[in-house]
């Protein structure tokens, strides 16, 4: 099974950035403990700050891979070509936030990707990421 975690602007940060909202684990670190637990998944992971390079990875991975978990940041809130690389795919995919966008400024409230979204996990933290990858198996 083939599945990829997408994460997109300002995630590279994760364990420097507003801790108190994201926690204090450096995603490649979390990446090594998820290949640890699933090791016959084939897990990827890929992260850019541009929109188009998010678009271009779905295109290119979004027939073939089993499942992809996408943490688009802020390009959920705003982003309606993502919403349609979403809606052009095969590949299904799981919106996650790490924090409970419900519960944050109310621009976190609408997401233009989740209509296209098997699922959405909001607000339990980076362990989201493995509750994902748990639903895809
Ligand atoms: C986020 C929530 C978004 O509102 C924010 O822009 C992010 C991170 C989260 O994981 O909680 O960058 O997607």
């Amino acid at each position: 099974m083939k599945i990829i975690i997408i994460n997109g602007p300002n995630l590279n940060l994760l364990g420097i950035r507003e801790k108190h909202i994201y926690g204090d684990k450096n995603f490649g670190a979390y990446m090594c403990e998820l290949e640890e637990l699933y090791p016959k998944l084939k897990l990827e992971y890929f992260q850019s700050n541009h929109e188009g390079a998010l678009i271009d990875k779905i295109h290119e991975i979004g027939f073939s891979y089993d499942g992809i978990i996408l943490n688009a940041g802020a390009y959920g809130h705003t982003s309606i070509a993502l919403a349609d690389a979403i809606a052009a795919i095969n590949t299904p995919v799981i919106e996650i936030h790490i924090s409970n966008v419900y519960n944050r400024d109310r621009f976190r409230h609408h997401s233009f990707i989740s209509k296209h979204c098997k699922g959405i996990i909001t607000g339990l933290g980076i362990k989201g990421y493995e509750l994902a990858i748990q639903s895809f198996l």
